[in-house]
């Protein structure tokens, strides 16, 4: 199978994967529609090319928080590998070494953090953190990370509650027995997401702050009111995210709110997006808006599903060309050339 782009892994992803899994990694709540509005409004937006501007010699490299990545697309935080590939989240971590990016892994992993240093030791990884009601648990889980060597904690905050997704239903979908949640085993013997802590409030920033000296990002905002919160806060850094559409449904594409929060963050932390980037041109598109980076979810699943370790590998490294080539063709060479002036986006 000659894999060119990556609804090539959607559509093996689709194929091969046993429907409960396939059905998992795909939904999104209620109607789907704010999960394929985030690649719609990709679409929507133009480029504003560039000719004649010498790009013999590109350099795609950028950083996040301080630290080098090869080109601007990390992984999202998403649980459950394991239905992807046999290895899970070890795989994930080897992949984004190889390919010198950021991996965020998630409380919901089905392997342990441990497992997950170990398998890429020096690989740039965040780690992303639900609030359990039982907050031990989760501060036992900061610090692990924090001593493990992960270099950022990322909050995530648009699940109180998880949102309906009717696949999963239809489905009785549940992690088989032979996988486990390893982050939280021993913690709960249930590993439902209701034991996540509805209750949590700007007030946990504080409380996160005073658990780590991780750098802490928040994911999950969509307007410009708690993008401002954030950063009164003391995050060092946002992602606009909507969790792939599979919360609440009816909210905005990623990378339209993306233009309300990078406009009232003014540049004093770091914004990243995540949510229906499908192509090197949609990286182009987000960083134009003013993204430093951003995440994939889903493709990266596919990737795992292809071959593991090397499809996801595989995964990143057409993204990677792609890129390359959008910011060539628009007439950039460097990440630093990359502005507003290269999109036309009316917010209609
Ligand atoms: C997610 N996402 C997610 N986010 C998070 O903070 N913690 C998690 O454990 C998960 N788990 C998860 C599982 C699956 C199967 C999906 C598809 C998504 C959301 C994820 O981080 C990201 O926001 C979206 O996946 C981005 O959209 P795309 O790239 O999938 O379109």
């Amino acid at each position: 199978m000659s894999m060119v782009c990556l609804s090539d892994f959607e559509a093996y992803a689709k194929k091969y994967l046993p429907k409960i899994a396939w059905d998992f990694f795909a939904a999104g709540a209620d109607d789907c529609s704010t999960r394929d509005e985030n690649i719609l409004a990709y679409k929507r937006i133009h480029f504003r090319p560039r000719m004649l501007r010498d790009v013999s010699v590109m350099d795609i490299r950028t950083k996040l928080l301080g630290a080098e990545i090869s080109f601007p697309v990390g992984i999202a935080p998403t649980g459950f590998h394991q239905l992807a590939w046999p290895d899970g989240e070890k795989s994930t971590a080897r992949a984004a070494k190889a390919m010198n990016t950021c991996y965020i892994a998630s409380t919901y992993s089905t392997c342990s953090l441990e497992e997950i240093s170990a398998a890429a030791p020096g690989g740039l990884r965040w780690f992303q953190l639900y609030i359990h009601r039982n907050r031990t648990v989760s501060q036992q889980l900061v610090q692990k990370a924090e001593a493990l060597g992960f270099q950022g904690l990322v909050l995530t905050v648009d699940l109180p509650y998880t949102g309906k997704r009717r696949d999963d239903i239809r489905n009785g979908f549940r992690l088989p027995p032979h996988m486990k949640l390893k982050n939280l085993e021993g913690a709960f013997e249930v590993c439902e997401m209701s034991l996540l802590d509805p209750s949590v409030t700007w007030n946990d920033i504080y409380w996160l702050r005073s658990l780590t000296n991780l750098p802490i990002i928040i994911k999950g905002i969509l307007t410009k009111e708690d993008a401002e919160l954030a950063v009164r806060h003391g995050v060092q850094g946002i992602i606009v995210s909507n969790h792939g559409g599979r919360q609440l449904d009816g909210g905005p594409a990623t990378v339209d709110a993306l233009v309300e929060v990078v406009e009232a963050v003014e540049g004093r932390v770091e914004v990243y997006v995540d949510g229906g980037i499908r192509q090197g041109s949609d990286v182009l598109k987000a960083l134009a808006l003013g993204a430093k980076c951003v995440f994939i979810g889903r493709p990266a699943l596919w990737g795992l599903a292809y071959k593991g370790e090397e499809g996801l590998q595989e995964v990143l490294r057409i993204l990677q060309d792609e890129f390359h080539l959008s910011m060539a063709l628009a007439g950039c060479a460097r990440v630093s050339e990359i502005g507003r002036h290269l999109v036309q986006f009316s917010k209609l």
